[in-house]
């Protein structure tokens, strides 16, 4: 049934199966499948699997997969799935723009992600490729293995001071909150952000944090709720974008947005790359050489658009937002746990703590299954 190079087996007598797309880090997500009864088959190639690949390997008998990011799990997917008799697909990551939904709940397929364990990771990525930019750590680390460094001097790599600035955040969900507590706390930086939804908790907490500076004799920060994406773009010195990919966000960041924002502002994107027209933020890095990106997604992840990695003033890095042991380790065990769970006709997880999941006596529930309303899964009890 499958090429064996390119699959690993594990727990060949397990009475069901599961195809797992990629090697995940860790062996307690292995364990969880093994332990609820299923063999395991694990793609080793570090090649993004095509469909057909994929088809094939669920074959005529799979009860779950555990997939990734860059493959659009779609119609096709589905129905295959559904007629090897399977029941779930868990997507390894939190993001599920690659997953149709519908469909899968059309097929009888019940979706996971792995939410809750990557949101200070992902910002700390964020984080980084600000000060990246803003510093201009890699262009400086670039000329120092060169060999060109010969002296301090009072002018080289001048970069731009984010302390006391103003930060903006686009999108105000779990990682933009963070991202924003970290550079509000951090660096004491005012904060705009735009969201559909206003987030009094994260509102509430950077008034409370003002409060705090006060009672120290140090100036305050404020919190502003902006009206539209526009504000948010000409009033920060940094902007760094969260919000979900969907048809309504796709190419956010245009060239008449980045025109709004100031000369030498920052934008880091460490969520979707299709958010940013990466043609029209080539053209604009070119012509204004303050202006500084960090990004760890690309419109067409893989590739790059052209002139891109050419550019001084922008730093890439191959979307690594979750790319830590913990992480990797953790999403894995919740991508496990979705499958197994609803293989084992576990209830749904709703409850705040998605990280008692990793845990040695985990609740008998799949720990995020987004369709579960629609597949008709009862919510966990307790
Ligand atoms: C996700 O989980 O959506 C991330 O992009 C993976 O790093």
């Amino acid at each position: 049934m499958l090429n064996d190079e390119k699959w690993k087996v594990h727990n060949s007598k397990g009475v069901g199966r599961v195809v797992v797309t990629k090697k995940l880090p860790g062996v307690k997500w292995l364990e969880i499948l093994a332990r609820s009864g299923y063999r395991v088959d694990v793609s080793t190639s570090t090649d993004i699997l095509s469909i057909g690949e994929i088809v094939s390997a669920i074959g005529d008998n799979c009860s779950g997969v555990i997939g990734q990011l860059t493959e659009v799990w779609g119609e096709e997917l589905f129905s295959a799935l559904e007629k090897a008799g399977g029941k779930v697909y868990s997507n390894y990551a939190v993001g599920y723009n690659n997953v149709d939904v519908g469909a899968a709940t059309r097929h009888g397929i019940c979706v996971g992600n792995t939410p809750g364990v990557l949101t200070e990771t992902t910002a700390e990525m964020a984080v980084a490729l600000t000060f990246s930019a803003a510093r201009r750590v890699v262009e400086a680390d670039r000329f120092t293995r060169r060999g060109k460094f010969n002296g301090w001097l009072p002018d080289i790599f001048l970069g731009e001071l984010l302390y006391g600035k103003t930060v903006g955040v686009i999108g105000a969900g779990r990682i933009g909150t963070a991202y924003a507590r970290m550079m509000v706390e951090g660096h004491k930086m005012n904060l705009v952000y735009y969201d559909l939804y206003r987030n009094s908790a994260l509102e509430d907490y950077v008034a409370a944090y003002a409060d705090f500076l006060k009672s120290r004799g140090e100036q305050p920060v404020a919190c502003i709720r902006a009206e539209n994406v526009e504000e948010v773009l000409q009033t920060a010195d940094l902007v760094s974008l969260h919000p979900v990919l969907d048809e309504t966000t796709r190419h956010l960041i245009n060239a008449e947005r980045l025109k709004r924002m100031k000369r030498n502002a920052i934008l880091i994107n460490a969520s979707r790359g299709p958010l940013i027209d990466e043609d029209a933020l080539v053209h604009h890095c070119r012509n204004n050489p303050d202006f500084r990106a960090g990004l760890d997604v690309f419109e067409n992840e893989p590739e790059l658009k052209p002139g891109l990695s050419e550019l001084d003033n922008v730093v890439i890095v191959p979307h690594l937002g979750s790319a830590t042991i913990w992480t990797r380790q953790s999403m894995a065990i919740l991508a496990a746990g979705n499958v197994a769970g609803i293989l084992m006709g576990y209830p749904a997880w709703k409850g705040e703590n998605i990280l008692t999941f990793l845990e040695d006596s985990p609740p008998e529930a799949a720990p995020s299954i987004v369709n579960s309303e629609d597949m008709g899964i009862p919510e966990y009890a307790g």
